[in-house]
């Protein structure tokens, strides 16, 4: 098989870039090791940025989130019983977010790929990537029983964070920055109805969040313990611990129901430099990983792949290789300062094992500040919107 980018991976970050390169005229092939059904039944992220919902009208990707998915103009934090406050993003920054799934965006990803015809490969066995470093690239497979090679000009390595794409880079190249977190969060979905917003709680009992899917569908999350087993989480133990996190009046009009996924999932950072080599470019999770306070994952893996895009497009156009040669470079200027966010309001929102008597009361405190200062709240309102996509 010839393509001009072959692409491994068909989560958010592959399947937009498919789609996107189509749009220009630029023909890919999508290489996932996974079937669509488990591609298609991942839960994850729900918030997208101002240019995340952008990216996706620019290409005609969001007549659903238009039609189901809900904005806000901000979110709630609520702390130790003692009090809350709102951020209004759109009234600090003039943007808002958009709460919408993740689930609903990779179905509208595969919809729009099976109107085109798109060449995407499910099942791939044995993905692996050859000559990276020259100017013949290639992905070879297993499919059906088959050694399947792929010819390209260039491979985009979005495979999320156990993919091979970024062990492809020699490790005396690739540096890595990586901080794990001493605890992970318990989600759960349930077809109820939401609170109105999304409302962060730092508690003594630890971090706590109420989201929304739809308007039929909440989403909530507890820091657990690293060992926590799922099993020991019945639903109604789950229900009692959330809403002992939140101060008693916003408990009360939390909708308890059964849930219809649960699972844990552990917090780390992550960035790995540089997120190119040769004709390899990361993008999305294969590069870095977010803890989810910030909700940036996604909208992380979108900005990357409006970077990468606009530089295959202009390569392709022009002939020009200068936009590939500064997508590390810019790609991660975005991505350090989603990292940094990320970082942040998980230190501010979360109870460390660790912590000493000083560090929590300098942790309210940075609370209060947040609550009174109208500044602090622009600075924080404009990471959480999500910084402009740099067109230079
Ligand atoms: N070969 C082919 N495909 C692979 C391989 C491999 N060796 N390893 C992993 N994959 C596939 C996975 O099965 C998955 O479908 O690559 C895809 C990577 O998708 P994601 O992990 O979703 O990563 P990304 O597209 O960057 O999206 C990042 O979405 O999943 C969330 O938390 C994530 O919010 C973040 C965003
Ligand atoms: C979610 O709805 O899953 C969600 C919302 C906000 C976050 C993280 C996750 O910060």
């Amino acid at each position: 098989m010839k393509t001009q980018v072959a692409i491994v991976g068909a989560g958010p970050a592959g399947m937009l870039l498919s789609e996107i390169l189509h749009h220009h005229g630029i023909d890919s092939v999508v290489v996932e090791r996974q079937s669509r059904d488990y591609v298609q039944a991942r839960i994850r992220a729900g918030v997208l940025e101002q240019t995340t919902v952008d990216m996706l009208r620019q290409y005609g990707l969001s007549a659903r989130m238009d039609q189901e998915g809900h904005a806000h103009d901000g979110m709630k934090i609520v702390w130790a019983g003692r009090s809350e406050f709102f951020i209004d993003v759109h009234k600090h920054v003039g943007k808002r977010f958009v709460a919408y799934g993740q689930t609903s965006i990779q179905e509208d990803l595969f919809a729009a790929a099976d109107r085109r015809n798109a060449r995407v490969i499910f099942n791939a066995g044995e993905v692996a990537l050859h000559g990276v470093d020259t100017d013949a690239p290639s992905v070879s497979l297993e499919l059906d029983g088959r050694r399947v090679t792929i010819e390209c000009d260039y491979i985009a390595g979005c495979d999320g964070f156990h993919g091979v794409s970024r062990r492809a880079i020699p490790a005396d190249v690739l540096k890595e920055f990586e901080k794990i977190y001493p605890f992970g969060w318990l989600g759960i979905l349930t077809p109820q109805p939401p609170l109105p917003d999304i409302v962060y709680a730092n508690h003594p009992r630890g971090f706590a969040l109420a989201s929304m899917r739809s308007p039929t569908l909440s989403r909530y999350y507890i820091q657990v313990p690293l060992d926590t087993n799922i099993e020991d989480w019945p639903d109604a133990r789950f229900w009692s611990e959330l809403k002992a996190r939140f101060p008693a009046g916003m408990a009360a009009s939390i909708v308890e129901g059964p849930s219809i996924e649960k699972s844990i999932a552990p917090l780390r950072s992550y960035v790995a430099e540089p997120m190119s080599y040769g004709r390899l470019f990361l993008a999305g999770d294969a590069a870095h990983i977010v803890p989810p306070t910030g909700a940036k994952g996604l909208n992380l893996a979108f900005s990357d792949v409006h970077y990468l895009s606009r530089a295959l497009d202009h390569r392709y156009r022009t002939g020009s290789p200068d936009l590939l040669a500064s997508y590390s470079e810019t790609a991660l200027r975005r991505v350090w300062h989603s990292v940094r966010t990320s970082w942040y309001l998980t230190n501010l929102l979360h109870r460390f094992p660790s912590s000493t008597a000083f560090d929590q009361r300098a942790q309210e405190y940075e609370l209060d500040f947040l609550k009174s200062s109208p500044s602090a709240q622009v600075a924080l309102a404009e990471q959480y919107a999500g910084l402009p996509l740099e067109h230079t």
